[in-house]
């Protein structure tokens, strides 16, 4: 079966390059904005996903709700405040979308663009029926409000589309844990390793990266970035962490954690060990043990981590 033509019309937005020059001088704009590090929480980092489709819900929630009432006779006023309160709502969390599309895909930003410009569209006509209504025009403020909720309805399944068919602000690391299977994976022998160098090896089709520390100390990482997939091998490798190559994203080595975004999720993590010169790796699950059905529970990762020993290297 062929693809409905929203469908094609959303994929051929993804590969229209004629707003690149707009996107691009847009991008360097908002990452230029001083929000030190109030960028990671509006990324999310803090909840552990993306904080802008949380923040809408007062938006929307409060134009749906204004609709209502105004198919309510006698309910204008309740309807004014609650148009006013999503317009209140809406800034801080376009700010929000904001900050997470310019760390985007080019074809990501391509249709966030599209999506933000309707969305400023549904703002413009809120305040167009916020003025009507505070001037005595309520038959005209009821008007731009149902346009409104339109648009914002046409933002919406743009943003559903830029959430999941394109997987913007998903976990790219999410299916580790399910494809890499259980106990020890030998991954090569010890001096395949530079100290200090990131070393790229694959254990049941899952890239890993790996790092020894010019100590002996062996970490493994899930190898692509939690926030798009980015190579983490091809990053700087600095004070115990990996930064991403392609956003920036700073991941704790010993435990994967995201010290720094545009990624809301860590990477997962390996325990390292070293047997008779060959290093090897084993999936760390949440729990600090293996799957809790019978396999491998008797080989607790244990905090010792060099060579010829076995590194679980957790920190707090
Ligand atoms: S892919 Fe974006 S920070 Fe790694």
């Amino acid at each position: 079966m062929g693809q409905n033509r929203v469908l094609w019309l959303l994929d051929a937005l993804e590969r229209d390059p004629r707003a690149d020059a707009a996107i691009d001088k847009l991008t360097r704009s908002v990452r230029a904005l001083p929000l030190g590090r109030a960028r990671d929480g509006l990324h999310g980092r803090w909840l552990g996903h993306p904080v802008h489709p949380l923040m809408v819900q007062v938006p929307i929630g409060s134009w749906m709700s204004a609709a209502v009432l105004d198919l309510w006779p006698g309910r204008s006023r309740g309807a004014g405040l609650l148009v006013g309160v999503g317009l209140a709502a809406a800034g801080p969390a376009a700010l929000a979308g904001a900050v997470d599309w310019a760390e985007l895909r080019r074809q990501q930003r391509r249709v966030g663009l599209v999506h933000a410009v309707v969305n400023t569209a549904a703002v413009g006509l809120y305040g167009a029926s916020l003025l009507c209504r505070l001037t005595g025009r309520a038959g005209a403020g009821r008007a731009y409000g149902f346009l409104g909720l339109t648009a914002v309805g046409l933002g919406g399944m743009l943003g559903g589309h830029l959430a999941y068919r394109q997987a913007s602000g998903a976990n790219h690391a999410e299916e580790v844990p399910h494809v890499v299977s259980e106990g020890w994976h030998r991954i090569g022998t010890v001096d395949e390793f530079p100290a200090g160098r990131p070393v790229r090896r694959t254990v049941d089709d899952v890239p890993v990266l790996v790092v020894r520390e010019p100590g002996g100390t062996f970490h493994a990482l899930a190898e692509r970035c939690s926030h798009l997939a980015g190579p983490l091998s091809e990053g700087t490798v600095a004070d115990g962490c990996v930064r991403c190559p392609w956003h920036g994203s700073v991941f704790r080595l010993s435990d994967g954690w995201n010290v720094r975004g545009p990624a809301t999720a860590p990477q997962p993590a390996f325990d390292t060990r070293v047997v008779d010169g060959r290093v090897e790796i084993r999936l760390r699950r949440e729990d600090g043990t293996q799957r809790p059905d019978g396999h491998e529970t008797d080989e607790a990762p244990t905090r010792a981590g060099s060579e010829e020993g076995e590194g679980h290297g957790r920190s707090s």
